[in-house]
């Protein structure tokens, strides 16, 4: 059982916001990843559950959506109803210790596959939405990531992903060969450490995966 506050709205932290693993460079750049709003504060945020992170994202998914959606990227509108990968939002070290879901449209669906799928057709698409939950248990709205698959000879270093980054109020933080391309650019270089035998895809952890035991 979880307890919740009323929040007010409050700046977040640009460094908390912008920390991935690797440090990227336009973390020192004058971006303002945006202000995103905070929900409300869980008690004992150390120790949340699978079933907790659910029901806290039951509790803001809309209001997500609704943010990412005053973006003009297309798959921000429709991934609510393509299919969802994990069991549960879990935390991701890579991106920014978020709690994080994995979701791809139809093009992408063998995903699951991903060891041995080959390359995904052009126009897969495969999106993660985030939230984060502060070391006081404030939750916060994350960035939408997505990986778009071009047309061949798009980008051989990204194998032909297309990167895009999209901010709780739906500004565009980057997209690879776009603008804020070069803010894409730790992305491609860390998820292009799984090469082409699994075209660049990592999936999901594997306790998170649908299927696996909880
Ligand atoms: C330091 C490594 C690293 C960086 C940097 C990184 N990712 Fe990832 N990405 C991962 C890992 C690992 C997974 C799968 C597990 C997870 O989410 O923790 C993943 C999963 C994904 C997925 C789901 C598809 C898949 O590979 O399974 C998308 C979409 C994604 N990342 C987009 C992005 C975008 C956009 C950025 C840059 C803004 C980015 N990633 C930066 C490591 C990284």
């Amino acid at each position: 059982m979880l307890f919740y506050s009323r929040a007010k709205r409050s700046v977040f932290s640009t460094a908390f916001l912008l920390a991935f693993v690797a440090a990227p460079a336009w973390a020192q750049t004058d971006v303002d990843p945006s202000k995103p709003k905070k929900h409300f504060t869980v008690s004992r945020p150390a120790g949340l559950s699978g079933a907790d992170a659910q029901d806290i994202y039951d509790r803001i998914e809309d209001d997500m959506v609704a943010g990412y959606r005053l973006s003009l990227e297309p798959s921000a509108r429709s991934y609510g109803r393509w299919p969802r990968y994990n069991t549960a939002p879990y935390r991701s070290a890579q991106h920014g210790e978020r709690f994080v879901n994995n979701y791809a449209n139809d093009l992408a669906q063998d995903y699951r596959l991903y060891e041995r799928s080959g390359p995904m057709p052009a126009g897969s698409i495969l999106v993660k939405d985030s939230f984060a939950v502060t070391k006081k248990g404030d939750v916060f709205s994350g960035p939408l990531f997505i990986m778009e698959k071009m047309a061949p000879g798009f980008e051989p270093a990204s194998g032909d992903w297309r990167y895009t980054a999209i901010m709780p109020d739906g500004s565009l933080l980057g997209t690879t060969k776009g603008s804020g391309s070069q803010r894409m650019e730790f992305c491609v270089s860390c998820h292009a450490q799984v090469g082409d035998n699994q075209d660049h895809m990592f999936y999901v952890p594997e306790a998170y995966r649908l299927g696996a035991a909880d």
